[in-house]
């Protein structure tokens, strides 16, 4: 019996890639694990990362038996991909900055990458800037402070629009460059364009996108990577209906009060899964 997709996240994050799952199969069986007690990652040291992540979703496709793992994370994806491909006998589907759509949008050439400290750092994002985008100007915002909001959003917690604006500043800076800045860095800058186009690389951040879109001071392009894993799902697995029951949810902590945020998407209450 074909088993159902599995989506991993550190946190909430990786419902932002279920809801684009959803669209595109509605008939998928789904279940969701999330690393709560572990949450967030992308203040974490790689090595150890890296050993948890590969034990938690260990420990997830067991309780689940999925076809196929998404891991829907970017902080986890640009670290442990690898490993847990090697480690895993299901095809895993990773989740990576959308540099490449980017850098077939912008205009200006000039793209915005916010994403955990983590990600904006990782070797695996500088390959993909070299490789799609390398005549752009790439401005990379550490915006962990985006991942709580989102984590309090789904807990029934309006976002806090002051942390949000102060974790965006530097990029807003990008979008409207400041006419006061001294004589040499406007030289340098002369022939910068203002960034136009922003890779949501955190799968967080696609939950806040009203806010995003309400806060930026001018019209950008956004981009998240839901849809192309949705699309990269459907080459990996044969047969996405399953007789597998939907919506079972795993948490590595307690999480009562994501319940309600979780069954609009979805997933049942979340049961605890043990990791050894
Ligand atoms: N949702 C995760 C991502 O896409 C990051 C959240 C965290 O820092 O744990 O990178």
């Amino acid at each position: 019996m074909q088993g159902p997709v599995l989506i991993f996240d550190s946190g909430v994050g990786g419902l932002s890639v279920a809801q684009s799952l959803r669209q595109y199969y509605p008939e998928a069986a789904l279940c969701y694990t999330c690393d709560n007690a572990w949450l967030p990652y992308g203040l974490r040291e790689d090595a150890v990362l890296s050993e948890r992540i590969v034990a938690v979703c260990r420990a997830a496709v067991e309780a689940c038996q999925p076809s196929v793992l998404v891991v829907a994370c970017n902080t986890a994806s640009t670290l442990a991909l690898e490993n847990l491909r090697q480690q895993l006998a299901i095809p895993v589907v990773g989740t990576v900055p959308a540099i490449k759509p980017a850098a077939a949008l912008s205009q200006t050439r000039h793209i915005g990458l916010l994403a955990t400290k983590a990600t904006v750092g990782r070797p695996y994002t500088q390959r993909l800037i070299d490789s799609f985008a390398s005549d752009c100007i790439i401005t990379r915002v550490a915006a962990d402070a985006l991942v709580v909001e989102a984590e309090a959003y789904l807990a029934g917690i309006t976002p806090d629009t002051h942390r949000m604006q102060a974790a965006l500043a530097p990029l807003w800076q990008a979008v409207t460059p400041s006419p006061f800045q001294p004589l040499s860095a406007q030289l340098l800058s002369a022939d910068r364009q203002a960034l136009d186009t922003v890779v949501l690389g955190c799968t967080h951040f696609p939950l806040l996108k009203p806010w995003l879109v309400q806060l930026a001071p001018r019209p950008l392009h956004w981009i998240d990577s839901g849809d192309a894993i949705a699309r990269r799902v459907a080459q990996v697995v044969d047969e996405l209906h399953s007789e597998h029951p939907d919506g079972r949810c795993f948490t590595t902590a307690p999480a009562a009060n994501l319940t309600a945020g979780l069954a609009r998407y979805g997933f049942k209450a979340p049961q605890l899964l043990s990791v050894s």
